[in-house]
């Protein structure tokens, strides 16, 4: 199993930052699991010595020596664990962090395929699951072991033929554990993907509750849980079978060991070629050893089962990353023009070319527009420009450098976004405009914020710039949202402006008033602008109509008018008020 062995590697090497903790534990482990054997001597001494020399001296010192001992052991073990959980919470927390970072980093592509339910799972239940193997594996596994080695070594010096053949029946049931431990490897693995699926369902039943409710999908949902809560019942109903298996089996071999000794070490004391205190002290180890054998195969077993969890964060952490490092260079500013040469693309998931051979060359300060049909490929050409995804062919060039020889963080710096679907954050409006700008004046938000017709909303609510404004921001409308979205990218204040659809949930009247500060602000930057309002581009430098990836025609708007192409057709169509 040189994969199990890889995978404890890595565990152990989460400890090695502790080291100095770990070793204190595993010392106070020994300390612990030797004193957990002193009943052996003690109870061999005081049928050996005490009652037959009646020594009341020893009779007194002995018991009270006793509680001595179960005090530092009480002690000790309270030490180990106390370090020991504390280790594990502080591991849970770094590989969370660790998870995050590494989830922020992964492509694009990975979170079209992954609902959001799984990845949370991978970060709550997932971690939380490995914590538990390597707890298991420090705490238990080194108290029971160092008490099974002390009792296997008094049990060889009370009587070591006894003990050969005593001991010899465990080795039988290492294969069945073996076996047991795979099954449980595989079911709890089962386990974890099922919980992913749950919480994939419940994240998407309470996000798209207003869909759910309005469809009257409740029932369907409810019964979609109810299916994967069945499959994750079957699943953890075999996971405790097997669980349980392994301390039965081990206590009916214990037994049956312990029951051949208590025969055949009673005829040699009956014949008194051994003293009754060795015999006694010998069965005693004997029946104590099945406590720290038992409860080492079932740490066994469950370990392997919480094998499965580090092995799914694993997974994540070794995914590939996005390319984001990119090219060293720096992008500082932008001087003359944005080229897009022969770029083609095609999403990696999908074989369809979705931009075909795009050649366009935008000037510095002016502003595109690009139209086309819903799925023409309009907000996959701006995505190539913020590197969100690689061109398949051809390159994008910024003052004739390839925007893939810079660094990711400096060419996004330069552009602002208004996304077609305004995201925002739980949070306040404030922050959502600011957006982790710390250094982001009060007036500098303000002055965003008029621009973009934000401050005429914000006046009426009881708590202003400070109004929480919910999950997406579910308490605001889907206008205000996107002026948001807009006095955000205003005040990012990049060279380069993107809206993609940014204005398409205004009414007239309040998108009249939105693109005047749009206009004000495109006026000295770089705008690509997408919009099915052909209203909102008349103005612009150059429009591109887009057509299955293809430019199909491009100019100013009276230029594609004369032109008796697409254009016009779009235009006339949205006149006659067939199109909105
Ligand atoms: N993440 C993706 N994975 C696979 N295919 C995608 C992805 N995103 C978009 N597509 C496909 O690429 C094509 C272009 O999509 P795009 O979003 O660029 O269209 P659009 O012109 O912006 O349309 P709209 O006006 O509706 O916003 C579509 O056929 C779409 O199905
Ligand atoms: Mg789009």
């Amino acid at each position: 199993m040189p994969n199990s062995i890889n995978l404890y590697k890595r565990l152990v090497r989460y400890l090695i930052p502790y080291k100095g903790k770990v070793f204190l534990a595993i010392f106070c482990s020994i300390i612990v699991g030797l004193i957990a054997t002193s009943p052996v001597p003690i109870i061999q001494k005081t049928f050996d010595e005490i009652f037959v020399k009646k020594d009341t001296f020893m009779l007194t010192a002995i018991p009270l020596a006793l509680v001595g001992l179960y005090l530092i052991k009480g002690a000790l073990s309270y030490l180990q664990n106390v370090i020991i959980f504390g280790i594990s919470w502080e591991l849970v927390v770094s590989l969370r962090n660790e998870i995050f970072y590494k989830i922020q980093r992964l492509p694009l592509g990975y979170f079209e395929d992954t609902p959001v339910g799984e990845l949370l799972s991978r970060f709550i239940n997932d971690v939380t699951i490995m914590q538990s193997s390597i707890t298991n594996m420090v705490k238990e596994f080194l108290q029971n072991a160092f008490m099974l080695v002390g009792l296997i070594c008094w049990v060889f010096y009370l009587k070591w033929d006894w003990a050969i053949m005593s001991l010899f029946v465990f080795p039988l049931a290492i294969a069945p554990i073996a076996s047991i431990a795979r099954k449980l490897r595989h079911l709890s693995r089962r386990g974890q993907e099922i919980i992913a699926t749950i919480n994939s369902t419940v994240v998407e039943t309470f996000s798209g509750i207003k869909v759910v409710r309005g469809f009257s999908l409740e029932k369907q949902q409810n019964k979609k849980l109810d299916l994967q809560n069945d499959q994750f019942l079957s699943v953890m109903k075999s996971n405790v079978k097997y669980t349980e298996l392994s301390s039965p089996l081990m206590e009916i071999l214990g037994m049956v060991s312990g029951a051949f000794i208590l025969w055949y070490g009673g005829n040699q004391v009956l014949e008194g070629t051994v003293t009754q205190g060795s015999f006694i002290a010998f069965i005693v180890a004997l029946f104590m050893m099945y406590g720290p054998i038992r409860l080492l195969f079932k740490i066994y077993t469950k370990f392997q089962g919480s094998l499965a969890g580090a092995e799914r964060v694993f997974f994540i952490l070794d995914q590939d990353e996005e390319d984001v490092k990119g090219g060293d260079l720096t992008l500082n500013g932008f001087e003359e023009e944005i080229e897009f040469r022969n770029v083609s693309f095609k999403y990696p998931s999908r074989s369809a070319w979705v931009l075909n051979d795009i050649n366009l060359t935008v000037k510095k300060s002016s502003i595109v527009a690009i139209v086309g049909m819903s799925g023409a490929g309009k907000t996959t050409l701006v995505d190539l420009l913020f590197r969100f995804y690689l061109a398949s062919e051809g390159k994008i060039l910024i003052d004739g450098v390839n925007i893939n020889d810079f660094d990711v963080l400096s060419l996004r710096s330069k552009l602002a976004l208004v996304t077609q679907e305004t995201f925002l954050f739980n949070d306040t409006i404030r922050n959502n405009i600011a957006f982790g700008r710390m250094q982001v004046t009060d007036e500098e938000i303000m002055e965003a914020s008029r621009a973009a017709h934000v401050d005429s909303f914000v006046k009426t609510l009881d708590d202003g710039y400070e109004t929480e404004i919910g999950e997406r921001g579910v308490k605001l409308s889907g206008g205000q949202k996107q002026r948001i979205a807009i006095a955000r990218a205003i005040l990012r204040n990049a060279p380069i402006l993107v809206l993609d659809e940014a204005t398409s949930s205004l009414d007239s009247e309040s998108e009249k008033l939105v693109q005047d500060a749009l206009n004000a602000l495109m006026q000295n930057r770089t705008t690509f602008i997408i919009a099915h309002r052909l209203s909102t581009i008349k103005n612009a430098d150059r429009i591109i109509v887009l057509d299955q990836g293809k430019v199909v025609e491009e100019g100013s708007h009276d230029e594609l008018l004369s032109n008796e192409g697409v254009y016009k057709k779009y235009y006339e169509m949205q006149f006659s008020g067939t199109v909105s």
